[in-house]
């Protein structure tokens, strides 16, 4: 990836350094289970994957930052800003440079100087819109970058919070820790199980045996900034809130145990409020199970929690649409699936399936065919291989 993007960034920024730009990689991340809990305090347990974003960065005399993106852009003319100047989102063609001005933004509130101009070029490998966190990996990778270049200290769950902040603040996307935190504490064949209410957390070894997870991609690209994704939120809080007025000790959503909601559910009046609520509360409970059922290695349990968590999102959270509903239910229906789910915000993306290593290529098959024939569209698939969390590469 570095051999694409060096000429480029000589091209580009090349007469005006001494020194050789660094090298930096942030992994994008799929979720296995506990969706749309991260936002209402609960578990989540995500895995970085290999495919990500790598990027070359170097300072510069001046006082701008200089951004430019294989990805986004073939015009060799980097988008140029000084620091003071970062305090308002870019419309239009380099809108995507709002993910590392979020980033700078807040790194200046933290009452960051820079000393110097940066120039930075980046290249990803994540099929974009397709729920895999592109976004948390350059919010993450640009973290990295000014912490490297400016020596700033911060640590790996400092990096997710500066992220999040980032995305909340900046871009307008009211997302949760999850993905940032994923992209940057990653481990190679461990899951991130983490609590969301205290950011503690655990790595869980990827005990899969000869089995295979396998990422489908429905090609329906999500697009999460939306409206959607925020109303959710809001009506979690409006769950919440009644809640709280009929019980005591509840500081979010998660802190409700499934036995007991079925007792504070008669309170919500609001049917769709009712199923938000429903869905979180069983989620994080699930969450919490499979984790359990991962470390023991019994994929089989592991799996029927994932269908579940589909189905509670299609049937309560509403975010699957039917592209993602048709890929989870031919999946169910192939021998040797121990369980499949659609993953990330919902909307778009990709499912994610456990498949046993000798139906693979039945999976596959199977749902190349009959995927494309009920929506003529087509799926693209890819074998989970895992990551360690953003860093600079040496
Ligand atoms: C998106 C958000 C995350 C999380 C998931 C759903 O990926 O960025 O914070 O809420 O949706 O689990």
């Amino acid at each position: 990836m570095f051999e694409t993007i060096a000429p480029v960034y000589e091209k580009i920024y090349g007469s005006d350094h001494t020194n050789e730009p660094l090298k930096f990689f942030a992994p994008g991340r799929v979720n296995l289970i506990g969706e749309h809990t991260d936002h209402e305090g609960g578990y989540v347990l995500p895995c970085a994957i290999t495919s990500g974003i790598y990027a070359l960065a170097n300072l510069r005399d001046g006082h701008s930052l200089r951004l430019y993106s294989l990805n986004f852009d073939d015009d060799f003319t980097p988008f140029e800003i000084d620091f003071n100047d970062i305090n308002k989102k870019i419309d239009g063609s380099k809108s995507w440079v709002n993910y590392p001005l979020g980033v700078v933004n807040e790194l200046k509130k933290l009452g960051i100087n820079f000393s110097s101009g940066i120039d930075i070029i980046y290249n990803g490998n994540l099929p974009g819109g397709a729920g895999l966190s592109s976004s948390a990996a350059i919010e993450v990778l640009t973290v990295e970058i000014f912490n490297r270049l400016f020596n700033l200290n911060i640590n790996s769950v400092e990096r997710a919070k500066i992220s999040q902040r980032a995305e909340n603040n900046f871009v307008g996307m009211m997302c949760g820790i999850m993905d940032q935190f994923a992209v940057s504490t990653g481990k190679k064949d461990h899951a991130v199980l983490l609590n969301c209410s205290t950011l503690e957390y655990s790595y869980v070894p990827l005990k899969l045996g000869t089995d295979k997870i396998i990422i489908t991609n429905s090609n329906v690209k999500h697009s999460l900034a939306g409206s959607e994704y925020n109303l959710r939120r809001q009506q979690c809080e409006a769950a919440l809130k009644i809640i709280q007025s009929v019980k005591n000790n509840i500081t979010c959503l998660s802190d409700v145990r499934p036995s007991e909601f079925e007792t504070l559910a008669s309170a919500i009046k609001d049917p769709e409020i009712l199923k938000r609520a429903r869905h979180v509360i069983t989620e994080n409970a699930r969450a919490i199970e499979a984790a359990e059922k991962l470390r023991a290695g019994d994929l089989k349990a592991f799996g029927k929690l994932m269908n579940a968590s589909h189905i509670s999102l299609r049937d309560n959270y509403q975010v699957t649409i039917s592209e993602l509903d048709i890929l989870a239910d031919l999946a169910w229906n192939i021998n040797g699936v121990k369980g499949s789910r659609m993953t990330g915000g919902g909307f778009g993306g990709c499912t994610v399936s456990i498949v046993e290593d000798g139906a693979v290529q039945i999976f596959q098959e199977t749902i190349s065919r009959e995927y494309t024939k009920q929506t003529g569209r087509k799926a693209d698939f890819y074998i989970l291989d895992t990551s360690d969390g953003a860093s600079q590469i040496f």
